[in-house]
């Protein structure tokens, strides 16, 4: 609750035009891969659904044999065989959409299989994910490509200003209204207003704002936002057929603010079913990584990100700090790497407030290592400002899902050092060899791309990689529902 406080406190944050940065958490994950289940997706009651799915299959790998563009269109492409185009037309939305899902299961399947070949095969576009910082860049491009052609996002259109359909662009919550703005007005190409031929469904409620109009301050009581939440769940559930269908799987929701979670509380198919994308991504307080999404947490204050985080130096840069942090006590990782490094130790340059004639980035942009440890919550916008910076995260952080993680290979561009060993900080991390840390630093240049907030969005930006991720969650997910 105290992250409330986070306006104040987070003053080091000069971004521009609501265009980025953010945090990042993680922990453990190799337990989840998203692109792992494709091959035998997990069923959670296998039964008709399941049979249903593979009739989906078998019927569209014989329209795949007709169809050479792999749209999901039923209208075209069939001309040559009349028994198809009748078939064809018999299904409904619905299958119409599964099968399309069906051919994007199958072709990511076959990326992940050909993945050298496919890798060197897609060299022709620029934008293709290479490397180490990827889990398997081939999926993640072939999924990726698969959104591309066939995501469509239904925008719920019930509810009013200003908590919902707009949301903070100015300051730590800025993902709330950049992203709710994008899916309202921009990104035509992953909209659709026939509810009947979407993947997903989004209600563009910002809890940000929730607790700017509907809380009363200082009084810790969230009641009225999970009321908020929960009346709006209940009006699209009775006006429209799509959430009972699937008991709100194929829903999402989207919260920077800390208390996201707790306002899903206010209905809990919301927050058991629904895919939840949470920068307060906290393993404790229920985040599930197998259905929800962890953004980053880019803090905009006054919407601009600081020129000074446009244009990074070059790698070889020389960086006469070797680590850096600068921030209140908030939390309780906080107050122990302060005690062991404020203070101590020029390598460590550890403050709880700034020196009055330096600034945080100029810091960021000389450091070598830029500490990110969480605060009262698990995100923290500090992890983005690493990257933009070409400074690399060292994230101290329990229970926190790090961003995109499902694609990411966060090993490969930042540190996790365990908070129990923040005694040891320095010696862990000078026991990396140079070496080690070049290839660090190059990652953290290769993702900076997938945290950076555009406008309008470009191809693998931050808006796109969120998506990517709700997508993920939708293509492999088989909601055992109620679905005809
Ligand atoms: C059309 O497709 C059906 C079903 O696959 C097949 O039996 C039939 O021979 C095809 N007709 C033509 C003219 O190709
Ligand atoms: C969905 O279920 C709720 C609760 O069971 C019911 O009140 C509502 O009318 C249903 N919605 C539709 C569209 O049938
Ligand atoms: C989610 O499901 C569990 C198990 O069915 C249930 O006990 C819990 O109350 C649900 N969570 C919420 C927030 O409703
Ligand atoms: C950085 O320096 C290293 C070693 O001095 C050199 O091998 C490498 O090519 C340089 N990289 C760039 C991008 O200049
Ligand atoms: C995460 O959730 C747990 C359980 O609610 C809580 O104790 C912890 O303070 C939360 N935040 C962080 C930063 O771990």
């Amino acid at each position: 609750m105290e992250s409330y406080y986070r306006y104040s406190v987070s003053a080091f944050i000069l971004l521009c035009l609501c265009v980025f940065t953010i945090p990042v958490v993680f922990l453990n994950y190799d337990h989840f891969n998203p692109f792992m289940n494709l091959s035998n997706p997990t069923l959670e009651s296998p039964g008709p659904k399941f049979e249903l799915q593979r009739l989906i299959v078998s019927t569209s790998d014989q329209i795949r044999a007709v169809s050479t563009s792999g749209s999901t269109d039923d209208h075209q492409h069939l001309n040559r065989n009349t028994t198809l185009i009748r078939e064809t037309k018999k299904l409904s939305k619905e299958q119409v959409l599964e099968q399309g899902l069906a051919r994007a299961r199958a072709s990511i399947r076959s990326a992940a299989i050909a993945r050298i070949v496919r890798t060197a095969f897609f060299m022709n576009d620029n934008d293709v994910p290479v490397g180490d910082v990827y889990r398997n860049p081939s999926t993640f491009y072939q999924s990726y490509v698969e959104m591309e052609r066939r995501f469509k996002v239904y925008v719920y259109s019930e509810g009013e200003l200003p908590i919902v359909h707009d949301g903070p662009c100015k300051n730590l919550y800025t993902i709330e209204g950049r992203f709710i703005h994008e899916m309202e007005h921009g990104a035509k190409r992953f909209r659709t207003n026939d509810p009947q031929r979407a993947h997903v469904y989004f209600m563009p409620f910002s809890v940000a704002w929730m607790v700017k109009y509907i809380y009363t301050p200082l009084s810790f009581d969230i009641t009225p936002l999970k009321h908020f939440v929960s009346d709006y769940v209940k009006v699209i559930s009775i006006k429209y057929p799509f959430w009972n269908r699937t008991h709100g799987a194929d829903h999402f929701m989207l919260a920077c603010h800390d208390w996201g979670p707790h306002a899903s509380q206010g209905n809990s198919l919301l927050y058991n079913n629904s895919i939840r994308v949470l920068c307060n991504a906290n393993i404790s307080e229920g985040f599930n990584p197998q259905k929800d999404v962890s953004p980053p947490e880019i803090s905009l204050i006054g919407g601009y990100l600081s020129h000074k985080l446009i244009h990074p130096p070059p790698p070889n840069t020389s960086r006469p700090y070797f680590a850096f942090f600068a921030g209140g006590l908030h939390g309780p990782i906080r107050p122990y790497l302060l005690q062991h490094w404020k203070g101590r130790d020029n390598d460590m340059q550890v403050y709880e407030y700034l020196p009055k004639n330096k600034d945080y980035y100029s810091y960021m942009l000389e450091s070598k290592f830029c500490l990110c440890p969480s605060g009262y919550e698990v995100a923290s916008p500090r992890i983005v400002e690493a990257i933009y910076s070409g400074c690399v995260p060292v994230i101290l952080s329990d229970n926190y899902v790090l961003p995109f993680s499902d694609v990411l290979q966060w090993e490969a561009f930042s540190v996790q050092v365990e908070t129990t060993k923040i005694p040891r900080l320095k010696e862990i991390l000078s026991a990396i060899p140079e070496e080690k840390y070049r290839k660090l630093q190059e990652g953290v240049i290769v993702v900076r791309r997938h945290f950076m907030l555009n406008r309008p969005p470009k191809r693998f930006d931050v808006f796109h990689m969120i998506l990517h991720s709700i997508w993920v969650r939708r293509i492999n997910a088989r909601p055992n529902s109620n679905r005809s």
